[in-house]
């Protein structure tokens, strides 16, 4: 929209009309009152217009209408209390405004729950109105409403999409004007979520029949996809194992940064015997394309990063089931050179 803008320019050129009024001479003696309310009328309604209206108009605009996008956010040094939150964006614009924002402090919030609570305050520098800059932010984060950002945390994990939304109250300076406009800088974004962890994979297992030191008696490597473009320093994290609903182990998963992409790490759990080999023997499980593959549910039962423990990420792991199959068969072969037989008193359908 740059009509806004070009009547802004012409006009400050007539009212510098200098080679006009050279020319005039009798004309203009005669009717010097007239150039004079013109002039009045341009220094009084036109340039104020101009200066209050049109400039912190098209300066919104301009705002408005800029793109930011995120790279990446990084959570580290996750502490009960606070974390460090690093944010890597973009803002790009027509570049045809040649401007300063000042810095300002933005809230961050989910624009889908309309009580639009911020879980995240950031501090963000001053920016020029450039046709494209990087803008990265990092700094120390008390966690003042533990509530909001646990939710943020869950959506993030549950959803393949999430709309975010950064709004702050600033001041921009247009080149050549002295003075400071208030415009609100406020964009939502679309982050890629984490969608559930679809696509996580936990193979490469083996049992052992007695429990080693730490009490785990399953061992196994679990790939786990991060879609979005966060990072999170997690810290030890473990999960509730359910077997058809019973509670019937603990799943730990040690020294968690779950970096943007795909993640590797050790598995290590304390899984009670008699329930697996029970569900092994049953027809579904004993026999044809699913042997040995039972279907596991994991869900957050708690995080702790050096001593200080998470709520905000096991509360948003524990809102989230996830439906995982693992392999017993095969390391339980292994194990006792023979597959568990179909039990003949299988009672399920
Ligand atoms: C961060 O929070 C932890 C508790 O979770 C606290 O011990 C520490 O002092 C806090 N750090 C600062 C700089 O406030
Ligand atoms: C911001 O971070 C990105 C990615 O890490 C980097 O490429 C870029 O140089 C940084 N920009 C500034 C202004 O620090
Ligand atoms: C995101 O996930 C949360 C928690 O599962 C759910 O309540 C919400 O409806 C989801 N939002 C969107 C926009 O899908
Ligand atoms: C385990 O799963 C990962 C991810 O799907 C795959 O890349 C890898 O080849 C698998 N390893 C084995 C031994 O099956
Ligand atoms: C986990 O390990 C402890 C200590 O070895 C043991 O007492 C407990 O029964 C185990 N739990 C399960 C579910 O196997
Ligand atoms: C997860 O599954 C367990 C066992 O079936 C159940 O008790 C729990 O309520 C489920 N949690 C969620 C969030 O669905
Ligand atoms: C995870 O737990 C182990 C002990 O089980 C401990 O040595 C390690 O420091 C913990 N890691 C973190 C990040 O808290
Ligand atoms: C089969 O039935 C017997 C007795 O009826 C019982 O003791 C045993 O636990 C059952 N086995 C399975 C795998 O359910």
């Amino acid at each position: 929209m740059a009509e806004v803008d070009k009547p802004a320019v012409s006009q400050t050129e007539n009212f510098s009309g200098k080679p006009r009024r050279r020319g005039c001479l009798g004309h203009c003696a005669r009717f010097w009152w007239a150039y004079l309310i013109a002039l009045a009328v341009i220094v009084v309604v036109v340039v104020p217009c101009v200066i209050l209206v049109a400039v912190p108009k098209l300066a919104q605009q301009k705002v408005d209408e800029a793109q930011f996008e995120v790279d990446s956010i990084v959570v580290t040094n996750t502490k009960t209390q606070n974390l460090t939150m690093a944010i890597n964006s973009v803002i790009r614009t027509d570049g045809s405004v040649h401007a300063t924002i000042d810095a300002f402090q933005g809230v961050m919030y989910l624009e889908d729950i309309p009580s639009h609570t911020p879980f995240a305050t950031l501090d963000f520098p001053q920016t020029t109105a450039d046709a494209f800059q990087t803008v990265n932010v990092s700094q120390f984060l008390p966690i003042t409403d533990v509530k909001a950002l646990t939710v943020f945390n869950t959506w993030l994990l549950a959803n393949e999409s999430l709309r975010v939304t950064v709004s702050g109250d600033t001041h921009v300076h247009v080149r050549g004007i002295s003075r400071a406009y208030p415009i609100t800088f406020k964009k939502t974004l679309t982050l890629s979520g984490l969608n559930a962890l679809n696509g996580l994979v936990v193979n490469q297992s083996s049992i052992s029949l007695k429990p080693d030191a730490q009490g785990d008696n399953f061992f196994a490597t679990v790939y786990v996809p991060n879609a979005s473009p966060v990072t999170f320093e997690l810290g030890n994290v473990s999960f509730h194992n359910y077997l058809f609903g019973q509670d019937i182990g603990t799943v730990y998963i040690d020294n968690v940064i779950l970096k943007s992409g795909m993640n590797v790490y050790p598995l290590r759990a304390n899984i009670s015997q008699t329930p697996v080999v029970n569900a092994l023997g049953q027809k579904d499980f004993c026999q044809g394309p699913n042997q040995g593959i039972l279907p596991f549910v994991l869900s957050g039962k708690s995080v702790v990063n050096h001593g200080q423990s998470l709520p905000y990420f096991a509360d948003a792991l524990a809102a989230v089931n996830k439906s995982v199959s693992i392999d017993i068969g095969t390391p339980i072969k292994k194990l006792l050179g023979q597959s568990i037989p179909c039990s003949k008193n299988d009672t399920s359908s």
